[in-house]
């Protein structure tokens, strides 16, 4: 039992009861667990704490040393000091606030709160007393009775995350089916009547994200008990990281295949009884005949689907070794349910005493061998400015050990710096353990300034980070780009692009140089969102269209166009406008006006995930990016690593 992940005890009886009589059914549904995968950081870890050699890691180690030897470095003769700050600023003296739109109040606003933020952690020293107050112990162990856990809003809060072996068990109770009015959930077709529907949603949330980001969903567990499409009871689990949703899977009731992957020796989806299928009787039969005749072969069980309206359930999530979509167990902050079900009691443990986000060093390989080498002083092809958050701590290491190894960087020829504004109070949902916000947004910032004085390629631009002021760090790529990195193209991407380094720089290079180039996944007559979370006001964009513009994960532009937005922008002339690739494609419109510019259009700067020969591929997740490295670097391949 131990290494089940999933495991569903369901009883038509009372609970009590139930536990001293023993289980009555016993399904055990493996399913796909996403949240299972360390960091390979951790999972160094993990090899030495449990004993399991991996060669493949090794392999990798002792390759990439010998790469290092290898590969002619071109001897740079001179170098600039890494510069840890952008020069960008925004104190235009508005007094008066007649014709200053929103975005460039709070942009203002921003930037003097950044000043103050900067100042601190530039005289704050790393004392020891601030160490102490990250190291708050997290219980072992937490339980709630139904009624506290609605009153918390149906989530439980787990503010050091989860680790191997934690474990949560929930007593619930799905509700009887209700009709459903939502025309998005009911699909009902011309004359059909509306749909009896009874479903469930338990979701591992991680909780602790920067402003402006929905918590990525590790796991979303939702069983479907009347009203799928399919017309059965099903189960279907996703995932979703920075509001992007994975492919669904969906347990219906029959065994995967035996061909199919497992996890930690599970079966994907196990197998219930369906009304619609006659080989249950069969099974029976053979199962009789097999113990007859003493056949030793193994035999199969029928459970019926583990849930039903009004009978209670005994559901356990446990975190295994194996999984899916790249996330850290100790992500998982947080479990909560919506839907259709009564939570009578939930229990969570074996849980982590400190959470390693509040030492970010265990996230953070400090190696020399991941330190960026300085700027050189001549002029270089290429400038990849990578936008990231303070907290992203994990992303930009696996930035660091995958792409950012290419040998065009490494020769300095292509320059990476992460662009990061400094944190805000972190937003930290009810804990009794947490550190003080105040605390944790000084913490962040001083993590980020240690983080940037070691590996030296992180760029803080010095305002108060915000997510409708990205476009910031956009403008000060461009100034970077040019300025201080005399580029010839600059690249903007994010902390979850992986980038072939030298397909995107050869791409750029069959434009004539002479021309102005603008080049990525780019969008014709596109129209914002009127409604909606992420809908755009008339206010903030008043035209019916936007400009052809780029996708945002990656693009590149050529040097004079981020000149002029570098020199617009001092001029307090630059319109600012809070998606940074609609702006970069106003901009860009604009520039065009006075010198042409060659929009060169490749759906290989992949905006929703990874495809075949990608340039540049996104949403994706630390683990995903030391893979695909993997594949190209040891292997030569160019693939994605979905890990589905
Ligand atoms: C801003 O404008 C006000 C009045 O218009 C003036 O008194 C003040 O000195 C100005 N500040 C700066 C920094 O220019
Ligand atoms: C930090 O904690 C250690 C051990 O818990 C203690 O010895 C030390 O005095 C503390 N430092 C401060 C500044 O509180
Ligand atoms: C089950 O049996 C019924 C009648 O015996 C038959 O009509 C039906 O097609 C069978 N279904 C399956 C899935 O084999
Ligand atoms: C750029 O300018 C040229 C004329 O100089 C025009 O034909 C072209 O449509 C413009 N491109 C865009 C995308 O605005």
């Amino acid at each position: 039992m131990k290494r089940t992940k999933l495991e569903l005890f369901i009883s038509l009886r009372q609970i009590q009861f139930l536990i001293g009589v023993g289980f009555l059914y016993m399904l055990v549904v493996s399913l796909v667990v996403p949240f299972l995968f360390k960091s390979i950081t951790q999972e160094d870890e993990q090899v030495s704490r449990t004993g399991f050699l991996s060669n493949h890691l090794f392999a990798l180690d002792s390759e990439e040393e010998l790469q290092e030897k290898e590969a002619p470095i071109r001897p740079i003769p001179k170098t600039l000091p890494n510069s840890k700050k952008s020069n960008l600023n925004y104190d235009i003296n508005i007094s008066s606030t007649d014709g200053v739109g929103a975005i460039q109040k709070s942009a203002m606003e921003a930037f003097s709160v950044g000043k103050k933020f900067w100042e601190e952690i530039e005289l704050e020293l790393p004392s020891k007393n601030m160490r102490n107050q990250t190291k708050e112990i997290c219980p072992s162990s937490v339980t709630l009775s139904g009624s506290v856990f609605e009153k918390r809003g149906s989530i439980i809060v787990l503010p050091c995350g989860m680790t191997l072996g934690s474990h949560i068990t929930v007593v619930g109770r799905p509700r009887q089916a209700h009709l459903e009015q939502n025309p998005k959930i009911s699909l009902l077709k011309p004359g059909q009547k509306n749909l009896m529907v009874s479903q469930f949603m338990m979701e591992l949330q991680g909780l602790k994200t920067v402003d402006g980001e929905d918590p990525p969903r590790i796991l979303h567990f939702n069983p479907r008990l009347k009203g799928d499409w399919s017309g059965k009871p099903m189960i279907e689990q996703n995932t979703c990281y920075r509001m992007q949703w994975g492919l669904a899977q969906r347990c219906e009731g029959w065994k995967s295949r035996a061909d199919e992957e497992t996890v930690d020796g599970q079966v994907k989806c196990e197998k219930w009884i369906r009304d619609d299928d006659n080989s249950s009787e069969e099974t029976k039969t053979s199962w009789w005949l097999n113990r007859m005749i003493g056949r030793t072969k193994k035999v199969a069980f029928d459970w019926p689907f583990p849930f039903a309206e009004g009978k209670l359930f005994v559901l356990t999530l446990s975190a295994g070794l194996e999984g899916y979509h790249g996330f850290a167990l100790e992500d998982a902050t947080g479990l909560a349910f919506k839907g259709d079900v009564d939570v009578n009691a939930i229990f969570a443990g074996s849980l982590p005493s400190t959470h390693p986000n509040f030492a970010p060093q265990r996230t953070l390989e400090m190696s020399n061998r991941w330190k960026t080498r300085p700027l050189p002083d001549t002029p270089i092809d290429l400038f990849i400015g990578v936008l990231s958050a303070g907290n992203h701590f994990a992303e930009r290491m696996a930035v660091r050990k995958s792409w950012m190894q290419y040998d065009l960087i490494k020769s300095s020829r292509v320059v990476a710096r992460f662009f990061v504004a400094l944190a805000r109070a972190l937003r930290v949902i009810l804990s009794r353990c947490l550190i003080s916000q105040q605390h944790a947004r000084k913490e962040v910032n001083a993590e980020l300034k240690k983080e940037s004085d070691f590996f030296g390629d992180i760029v803080i631009v010095p305002y108060m980070d915000n997510y409708d002021l990205v476009v910031l760090k956009t403008v000060a790529i461009c100034e970077y780009g040019v300025r201080t990195a005399s580029a010839k193209y600059i690249m903007k991407c994010d902390d979850d692009t992986f980038v072939r380094v030298d397909a995107v720089l050869t791409a750029a290079n069959k434009i004539d140089d002479r021309k102005s180039l603008y080049l990525g996944n780019i969008n014709y007559y596109h129209k914002p969102l009127r409604y909606g979370k992420w809908a755009v006001t008339y206010e903030e964009w008043p035209e019916e269209d936007y400009p052809p513009y780029a996708n945002g994960p990656g693009y590149i532009l050529s040097s004079d166009i981020a000149k002029f937005i570098a020199l617009k922008f001092e001029k307090h002339t630059l319109k600012l406008f809070k998606m940074e690739d609609v702006s970069m494609g106003m901009w860009i419109e604009q520039f065009n006006k006075t010198k042409r510019v060659e929009y060169v259009h490749s759906l290989k700067f992949c905006q929703f995930g990874c495809i075949q020969d990608y340039y540049t591929a996104h949403y994706q997740s630390p683990r995903q990016m030391l893979c695909m490295w993997n594949k190209l670097h040891l292997q030569g391949r160019i693939e994605c690593c979905n890990m589905r």
